[in-house]
């Protein structure tokens, strides 16, 4: 049975963790769901560790759409969140809402995602009125790397602070399922989820949060350029993939690869009466 937002409110009100975490593409999402994961984020993060993009606004529709179709094939029982990138939730709750019904009516996803609070509380709103689930993300919004000057950690000053819990509470009474805590103080972290009925999600805010979420590229140890502080590398699958990759580069070159156990017989008849003909 694929996981609701119900149950995922429900596990705050439990005090049961809650674990999230990206996936991009079919084979990964599938390990992912097998592993008991029951929120899986197709986030925009895609563009910097799958697509090579400096950051995280060039993602378009078309490719966040391509990459949840993926997910939501090789996921059957996590409840699947596509993220909404850059401009395509902000110019009017019209053009939020058709946006965001993309994400679930040609994707499959389960819910969707949109970076800030109070700024786009009014979209959330309507798209939770039309029957769309939706994740809130404040603090750090890597969408607005720009005005942010950097990847900074948000909500250090009181009047910063403040406006951190602003946006988790309009994001709650905007009837938002949870909302990701990005790159905040523990403490203040812990502060918010203590003031909210929704489920917090975590990523470099601390063990208060009711969940936390992760780039599984990071925790995986495949993305080589940058390990952030948030993230704690579980395995180093870039050793690995090198390792492997150069194993089957010598193995290719000496002959070594393939041996006759991956090699397919033919009656030698055949190549025999092939010879006969094209003498
Ligand atoms: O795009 C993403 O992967 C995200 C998470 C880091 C929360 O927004």
């Amino acid at each position: 049975m694929r996981v609701s937002v119900g149950q995922v409110r429900e596990m705050k009100q439990k005090g049961e963790r809650i674990v999230e975490l990206t996936a991009y593409e079919y084979a990964t999402a599938k390990l992912v769901d097998e592993a008991g994961v029951p929120l899986i984020l197709v986030g925009d993060s895609l563009g910097m560790v799958l697509l090579g993009y400096e950051n995280t606004i060039p993602v378009t529709m078309e490719e966040m759409l391509h990459h949840c179709k993926a997910v939501t094939r090789g996921a059957k029982n996590a409840l699947v969140i596509g993220d909404m990138p850059f401009m395509t939730y902000h110019a009017s709750v019209e053009d939020a809402l058709r946006n965001a019904a993309r994400f679930i009516q040609e994707a499959g996803c389960q819910a969707v995602k949109l970076e800030v609070g109070v700024t786009v509380a009014d979209k959330i709103r309507r798209m939770v009125e039309c029957g769309i689930p939706v994740q809130g993300h404040i603090g750090l919004t890597p969408q607005s790397v720009h005005q942010l000057g950097g990847y900074r950690v948000q909500g250090r000053t009181p009047e910063a602070a403040l406006k951190l819990y602003r946006d988790a509470k309009a994001v709650e009474e905007a009837g938002a399922f949870s909302v990701v805590l990005e790159t905040v103080p523990a403490e203040l972290a812990a502060f918010i989820t203590r003031k909210l009925s929704i489920p917090t999600i975590g990523i470099g805010a601390g063990v208060g949060c009711d969940g936390q979420v992760q780039v599984i590229h990071d925790i995986l140890g495949l993305f080589t350029e940058f390990i952030p502080k948030h993230a704690k590398r579980y395995v180093n699958l870039a050793e690995s993939i090198r390792g492997a990759v150069s194993q089957y580069a010598q193995d290719v070159k000496a002959g070594a690869f393939p041996t006759a156990e991956h090699s397919f017989k033919i009656d030698p008849e055949v190549v025999a009466e092939l010879e006969r003909i094209v003498a």
